[in-house]
């Protein structure tokens, strides 16, 4: 029987930057399913070419899930030092994720129009976007990472979805995506298929 994961919002300080405070795992494990979390740990480095060492992350259809990306990032870019996140969903709140950090141990800042924390080695920036992705993808400017998780119904319901995802991130971007971007012509990095629920996780290189 898969553990049961509640989220529940609270009102939580903002204790400010502190690079010193990592993430509780025991914490972590109530916002995964059974062995979900030990996958992700086990992810490996992905080699990317890109020249900043800041990197920005666009997220659709993000709801809850703010600690998938941050293992991710956490795993497979030892050498990054700043990202920003561009998180966009049509609902949710921007409470819900202040509140898994401050319960996971991460301390966060308020800066201008999101919230700033160290993750592991990472600064992070973080903004939420409540807005329908097929609006947010006609101005935002290019991205470095492309993450997806359980949209592909979502996206299925627009027209070259992806075509229009692929055509805004930056060259030697990648997509991390649970499913789909088999067609648009993206370099295909080998990972473990089981990181997906769907069985086609994609990890890919625009060139
Ligand atoms: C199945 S949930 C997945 C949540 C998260 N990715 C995860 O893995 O836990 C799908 C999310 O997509 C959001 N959503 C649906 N259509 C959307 C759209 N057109 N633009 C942005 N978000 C959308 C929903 O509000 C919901 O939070």
């Amino acid at each position: 029987m898969p553990n049961l994961i509640i989220f529940e919002e609270k009102e939580v300080p903002a204790l400010g930057l502190n690079r010193e405070k990592k993430p509780d795992i025991e914490k972590m494990k109530e916002y995964f399913f059974d062995d979900e979390l030990e996958m992700l740990q086990g992810l490996q480095t992905i080699e990317h070419t890109f020249s900043a060492t800041e990197v920005s992350l666009l997220y659709p259809g993000c709801g809850t899930d703010i600690l998938t990306p941050l293992l991710y990032l956490e795993r497979i870019m030892p050498r990054i030092e700043r990202v920003k996140l561009h998180f966009v969903d049509t609902s949710g709140s921007f409470a819900m994720f202040k509140t898994i950090l401050y319960e996971v141990g991460i301390s966060f800042a308020e800066c201008e129009g999101g919230i700033q924390f160290h993750w592991q080695h990472i600064l992070v920036t973080l903004y939420f976007h409540q807005q329908n992705i097929a609006r947010f993808l006609h101005n935002c400017p290019e991205y470095h990472i492309y993450f997806e998780k359980c949209f592909r119904i979502m996206k299925d319901r627009m027209p070259e979805y992806e075509q229009v995802v692929f055509d805004r991130l930056a060259t030697s971007g990648l997509v991390i995506s649970d499913s789909g971007f088999l067609d648009v012509g993206l370099e295909k990095i080998e990972v473990d298929l089981k990181l997906s629920a769907y069985g086609e996780m994609m990890v890919g290189r625009k060139r």
